[in-house]
């Protein structure tokens, strides 16, 4: 009988060097789109999806993120003498009382396999985990990783969500061979390969920041070498679970903006903007009167 997924790693630990100065002192997961940041978003996709233990990986920079998720009677006890009661209800309802939050420090950013494995102590050899990314910010009708849930749920299998990049980005990502004629399909992957040259490229389906991982594969990363930029990737260790029970790959519905480069995080803020139930109408006004100005 397989164990549910309850428990989700949250690697925070990155250098974030394309968004430098900002992350000189605060991790770049803790950037804002408009007044929320990204770590929430994906903190909020893991609670909807039944994820009842929150690992974060954290680095250098560390207290920001463990703050944000913790209480701050000082400024409860000051937004209810203002009559904020729903803002500050709004605030202590980020993380429910029964999900925990566990911190591990990541001494040195050696890759995401590395992080990845700074979780290993709590994680049980039969035991599934969901991996998330924030840098990948999912918007979708169902939860991004509650469609990776419901996939798991019925086969056992580890499982990673991908979606297809123009050929002139694979090299920027871990490239799956596999069959996902469209949207909402998932199948058997063949093999996995990080970061390849175009040519070397099986297809390019790209994997993206939500993963659903068999507990072995933890003993693989212990062992894993430096691979692709010399760093512990978690591509690699993937790859080995390929060849033993085996990785299904999924192509989610939903949209993934890519906030760990500065266009992305610029078209996520952009979107969200236009979305935005009290600002979306003067937003679209600005950016109509700033493009009349480009004239
Ligand atoms: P990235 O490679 O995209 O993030 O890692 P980065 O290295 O922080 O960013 P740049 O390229 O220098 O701008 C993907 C995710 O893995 C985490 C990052 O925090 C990010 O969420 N990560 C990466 C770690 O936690 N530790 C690492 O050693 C590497």
């Amino acid at each position: 009988m397989k164990r549910p997924v309850r428990k989700a790693i949250l690697p925070v630990a990155g250098l974030g060097t394309r968004f430098l100065p900002a992350t000189k002192a605060q991790p770049k997961e803790m950037l804002t789109i408009i007044d929320k940041p990204t770590i929430q978003f994906a903190v909020e996709e893991a609670i909807e999806a039944g994820i009842t233990h929150l690992i974060f990986i954290i680095g250098r920079t560390k207290r920001s993120i463990a703050d944000h998720f913790d209480s701050n009677p000082e400024l409860d006890m000051l937004l209810r003498s203002k009559d904020k009661d729903a803002l500050a209800d709004q605030l202590n309802s980020i993380v429910p009382k029964d999900v925990a939050c566990i911190y591990f420090r990541q001494a040195e950013a050696l890759g995401l396999g590395h992080a990845v494995a700074c979780a290993a102590p709590v994680i049980d050899e039969d035991e599934p985990f969901a991996v998330l990314l924030a840098d990948d910010l999912m918007r979708a009708d169902v939860p991004v990783l509650k469609q990776m849930i419901d996939i798991y749920d019925n086969t056992g299998r580890s499982l990673v969500a991908v979606e297809p990049v123009d050929q002139d980005k694979v090299e920027s990502y871990g490239i799956v061979d596999a069959d996902l004629p469209e949207v909402g399909s998932w199948g058997r992957l063949r093999g996995v390969i990080e970061k390849p040259k175009p040519a070397d490229a099986p297809s390019n389906q790209a994997i993206v920041g939500r993963y659903i991982l068999d507990g072995s594969i933890m003993r693989l990363l212990k062992d894993q070498k430096p691979g692709a930029g010399g760093e512990i990737q978690l591509t690699d260790a993937i790859s080995k679970l390929v060849a033993g029970p085996g990785v299904d790959a999924y192509r989610f519905h939903g949209r993934r903006y890519d906030c760990g480069s500065k266009l992305g995080f610029i078209e996520c803020t952009m979107a969200s903007a236009l979305e935005h139930p009290e600002y979306g109408q003067p937003t679209r006004a600005l950016m109509q009167s700033l493009l009349a100005r480009e004239m």
